[in-house]
């Protein structure tokens, strides 16, 4: 009896301690609204049970506002759809770290890079790495996404008179390809994983264990990981990526250092050998921000790309537009190159690739954490560690900036008329603020080269209808139903 007492005292005690601790959070929680949910689970089940569909912040934005606080289990999540807030997040020094609970299982997964780096060591790095985007080195990757794009258009020629195909597996090989020949060099190409994809699959079974990490952290535990053979899996993975990189990493570091004017020596890789060299980088990170780079270029794009054709195939009058904008500029289709300067003559195209990452952005939320309290606009104290979701896809739709049907395609939303007097983060595909997209010029040329590519050569159509599409958070926007699309040739 005693000590049953005596365990329900110390109970008692721990359990109040736990809420002293974390009397902040609370004091917060009572300042900003949003659904209590279940006990301890908060809504977490919820967002299980529907997919994790990105809907359901949505509904509750419409309910409570455009800031609300949502409890995942036991810990606060604030999400915004609102441009305001979200520019005051994306601006303060407080939020310059992702949050952990995403960079974590990557960083161990696959390794750390910019992607992952936190703090004066992000911000050092992001210095260095800012090279590897400058505009002549972007150009000198044309050549790789020109090949890479003609490549895609031979698969595609085979789809000719198939029926509906999901081609989002094609499209993702497509942008892996360019990603990592222009993070690593073209000498890639020579590597049997390179070659016949296992690399390719390595960095997505890798990405699959990551996001089981993120919805289930218990599995970051390395005794659960090890009975559950996650470990092994990882270690396999890792060894592979590694194994490839490192062979690319020696066959540079025994080779005498080339002209550095050459933009090429401007790449990832290259930047990340220099600073080995000066011993500011160890091997491991080099490898990391290499694989880093990959994994935020690849299927950002590649989901890209397919979206335009899926919305393209799903509003014809607006891929005709697209066509006849391309066949002015390429009167004979088939293999042609696109330069730059072509890309800037698609001014049609751009509204249509806006509108595509305004409805469905590759990143549909952008989570950061809070390094120390940061107080928002409206007086809300955010103390340290919270994290804070920038809803990217809400904000995307949000009817205050967006008008009364938010969710029609419509590319003029995207004339200059329009954009002129709009927020400037009511629309932010590649998020803003120091940490944006360090490689958002990359992917726009890229993801419009390939269009470019595409469109002018096949007419795309698919019986998928635009109101039956379902999203889902996942590190890249998740379509629930995968919409096939069917390919006819152009002349
Ligand atoms: C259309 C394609 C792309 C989209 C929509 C996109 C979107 C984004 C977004 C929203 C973020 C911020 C995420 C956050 O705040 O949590 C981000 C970060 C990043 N992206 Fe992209 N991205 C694209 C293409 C690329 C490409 C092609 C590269 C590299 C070649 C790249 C490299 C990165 C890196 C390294 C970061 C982290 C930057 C840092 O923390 O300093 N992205 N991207």
């Amino acid at each position: 009896m005693l000590t049953k007492d005596f365990l329900l005292t110390i109970g008692l005690f721990l359990w109040m301690y736990f809420l002293w601790n974390r009397r902040r959070l609370y004091s917060m929680a009572l300042k900003l609204p949003g659904p209590l949910g279940l006990p301890i689970l908060g809504i977490a089940i919820e967002c299980i049970l529907n997919h994790r569909k990105l809907t359901i912040r949505t509904k509750y934005m419409d309910k409570y506002g455009s800031t609300v606080l949502l409890w995942l289990g036991i810990t606060p999540f604030i999400a915004t759809r609102d441009p305001k807030v979200a520019e005051q997040v994306l601006s303060a020094p407080e939020c310059i770290n992702r949050s952990s609970i995403l960079t974590r299982p990557i960083a161990h997964g696959l390794g750390e890079g910019l992607l992952t780096l936190e703090g004066a060591k992000w911000s050092e790095r992001r210095k260095h790495i800012n090279q590897a985007f400058k505009h002549n080195v972007l150009l000198s990757f044309f050549p790789i996404f020109n090949a890479e794009s003609k490549s895609l258009l031979t698969l595609l020629d085979s789809l000719v008179g198939q029926g509906e195909k999901d081609i989002l597996n094609d499209i993702i090989r497509w942008s892996f390809r360019i990603a990592t020949q222009t993070t690593v060099g073209t000498d890639v190409q020579h590597e049997e994983n390179f070659k016949n994809d296992t690399t390719l699959k390595s960095y997505q079974r890798g990405m699959k264990i990551v996001i089981l990490n993120i919805l289930l952290p218990f599995t970051q535990n390395k005794i659960v990981a090890l009975l559950c053979g996650l470990e092994g899996q990882r270690l396999k993975i890792v060894t592979d990526i590694d194994n490839m990189i490192q062979k690319i990493v020696d066959k540079k570091l025994n080779t005498k250092t080339e002209n550095s004017a050459q933009p090429e020596m401007q790449s990832v890789i290259n930047k990340s050998i220099e600073l080995f060299r000066n011993g500011e980088m160890p091997m491991q990170d080099v490898k990391g921000e290499c694989s880093a780079m990959v994994i935020a270029a690849f299927e950002t794009t590649g989901l890209t790309v397919r979206h335009t054709l899926l919305l393209l195939a799903m509003f014809p009058e607006y891929q005709e537009i697209a066509f006849e904008e391309l066949k002015e500029l390429f009167p004979t289709a088939g293999y042609f190159d696109v330069d730059y300067e072509d890309l800037q003559k698609m001014v049609f195209l751009d509204r249509v690739l806006n509108e595509t990452l305004r409805l469905m952005p590759s990143v549909p939320i952008s989570a950061r954490e809070t390094i120390r309290d940061f107080r928002l606009s409206n007086g809300v104290v955010i103390p340290k560690g919270v994290n804070f979701g920038v809803d990217i896809f809400n904000i995307h739709r949000n009817p205050d900036y967006w008008g009364p049907d938010p969710g029609k395609f419509n590319p003029d939303n995207f004339l200059p008329d329009n954009v002129r007097d709009r927020h400037p983060y009511a629309f932010i595909p590649f998020s803003k603020g120091k940490r944006n997209c360090i490689g958002w010029r990359y992917g726009v040329l890229s993801a419009k080269l390939a269009l470019a590519k595409i469109l002018r050569n096949f007419k795309v159509s698919t019986s998928f209808r635009y109101e039956d599409l379902e999203f889902a958070d996942n590190v890249g926007i998740e379509l629930i139903k995968a919409p096939g699309l069917a390919f006819e040739r152009r002349t």
